[in-house]
């Protein structure tokens, strides 16, 4: 075994809710990450992952349990573990150089040795002749290459991503990770050990040594698969797509699976699944709707939701499923009770019809598995053709009847409109758009 770098034993938090009464975000979390590996973090929404990271950092103290790094209890923020975020958290008034050199700052880095270092960690995440530029100037994926060198300018042993490419759209998403793959393999980087929270198997299947499924309400380790493919990995090959369905398998059923080489937690309760999601009952014009609303005047992008509700006419009870969906596929962030929009969201607001289908489909793979699975469970069928029952059974397993039809019909809405898969009313049946390209 190689060495631990961080250990969590029992962990626990709770957080008190508005009603006054404690609520448990995390229960009894054992895990240790260890040098030389990426570990994968899988979970539904709100089932403690961001708030995990956190105590990893040192941001957050444990209420129960224990964190060690490199075998001495952590108190407080660690120097040498870096955090990236999904939102690119960058000083608008400052430039690309300075943003980076802001991590050094507050470490109290000597100032000609911190230009020195910020230009070097600009260099190697790719961004070299921006150094002068400004956020605003740069493009999503690039600004979240500045946040990824703000947290490498530290050296860090330890780099904790949440959600970092999740506001990108897929293909600049998918071009940052490989590029931090490169450097992760390539030893260009001093950090030891990675853990990438994602919202997207076939991200976690693509980067990890081992993927963690997270179970919800509290938030506890579920289950653990090793991913053992060697690098770079190929994501259409054959392996992939396999551990691709095995998470999703593991997230969706009720028994416990151990995999090999995992010696440490596996829960025992059936988790609340990615897979049987409920999905915020938003139609596709409102979410059109209000993200045009958001981008334009007064709000310019950003809006505080009690007033974005007035604006659109929403009761707030109408308005918060519109304001979940388009957070979920990426298009705006939801953040301290304001709705902001990402740069792909603004893409697509300012696209044509046929760009924001693409985008939209694209989002819809990455970000819903239930929509995800469907869709490759089409495209492994001869005729493209599938019965809605046995995706409404896995459905009903988990929220009951109604609410599975429901789920259903919203995924079809979306689906459509992303062009990933059309619905037969007459056959019930589910089938791929007739003609049409995989999107993405
Ligand atoms: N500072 C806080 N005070 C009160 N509640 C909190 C606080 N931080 C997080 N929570 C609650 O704890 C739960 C877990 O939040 P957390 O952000 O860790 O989840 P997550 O798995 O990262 O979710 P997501 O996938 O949406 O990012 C949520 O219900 C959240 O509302
Ligand atoms: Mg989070």
């Amino acid at each position: 075994m190689t060495q631990a770098i961080i250990e969590l034993r029992g962990v626990g938090k709770s957080f008190r809710s508005s009603d006054g009464r404690e609520r448990p975000v995390l229960q009894q979390v054992d895990f240790t990450l260890r040098e030389g590996e990426i570990v994968a973090l899988l979970g539904q929404s709100g089932s403690g992952k961001s708030t995990l990271l956190r105590i990893m950092a040192g941001l957050v103290q444990a209420d129960q349990g224990e964190v060690q790094y490199r075998g001495q209890p952590l108190h407080g923020p660690a120097r040498a573990i870096s955090m990236v975020f999904q939102s690119f958290a960058l000083f608008p008034w400052l430039t690309v150089q300075q943003n980076v050199e802001l991590g050094l700052e507050a470490r109290g880095v000597a100032q000609a040795t911190r230009a020195a270092r910020a230009a070097a960690a600009i260099d190697l995440i790719g961004l070299a002749g921006f150094e002068g530029a400004l956020p605003r100037e740069l493009s999503g994926g690039m600004r979240q290459r500045v946040g990824i060198a703000r947290a490498l300018v530290t050296e860090p042993d330890v780099l904790l991503m949440d959600e970092a490419f999740s506001a990108l759209d897929v293909l600049t998403g998918e071009r940052l990770r490989e590029d931090i793959l490169q450097l992760w393999r390539s030893g260009s980087m001093p950090t030891k050990a990675m853990l990438v929270v994602s919202h997207n198997i076939e991200e976690a299947v693509m980067m990890a040594d081992r993927v963690l499924v997270f179970a919800s309400d509290p938030g506890r380790i579920r289950c653990q698969l090793a991913i053992q493919l060697p690098r770079p990995r190929d994501e259409d090959s054959q392996q992939v797509r396999g551990l691709v369905d095995e998470v999703y398998a593991l997230m969706t059923a009720g028994a416990t699976r151990r995999a090999a080489g995992a010696g440490e937690t596996a829960a025992e309760q059936p988790a609340s699944a990615l897979l049987t999601d409920r999905l915020p009952a938003a139609d596709v014009a409102r979410m059109d709707g209000l993200l045009e609303l958001l981008a334009e005047p007064p709000f310019d992008g950003r809006a505080d939701l009690p007033q974005l509700a007035e604006e659109a006419s929403l009761t707030d009870a109408e308005l918060l499923p519109v304001a979940h969906a388009v957070a979920q596929l990426g298009l705006a962030l939801l953040a301290g009770g304001d709705l902001q929009i990402t740069p792909l969201g603004r893409r697509y607001v300012d696209g044509a019809h046929g760009l924001r289908q693409d985008l939209f489909g694209q989002q819809l793979l990455a970000h819903v598995p239930l929509i995800a699975h469907i869709r490759h469970s089409l495209e492994q069928e001869p005729t493209g053709e599938l019965p809605d029952a046995p995706f409404l059974r896995l459905l009903s397993e988990q929220l009951g009847e109604a609410e599975a039809q429901s789920v259903l019909r919203t995924a079809i809405s979306w689906a459509r409109h992303g062009e990933v898969f059309e619905y037969d009313l007459r056959t019930s049946a589910l089938r791929l758009p007739t003609g049409d390209e995989a999107p993405g």
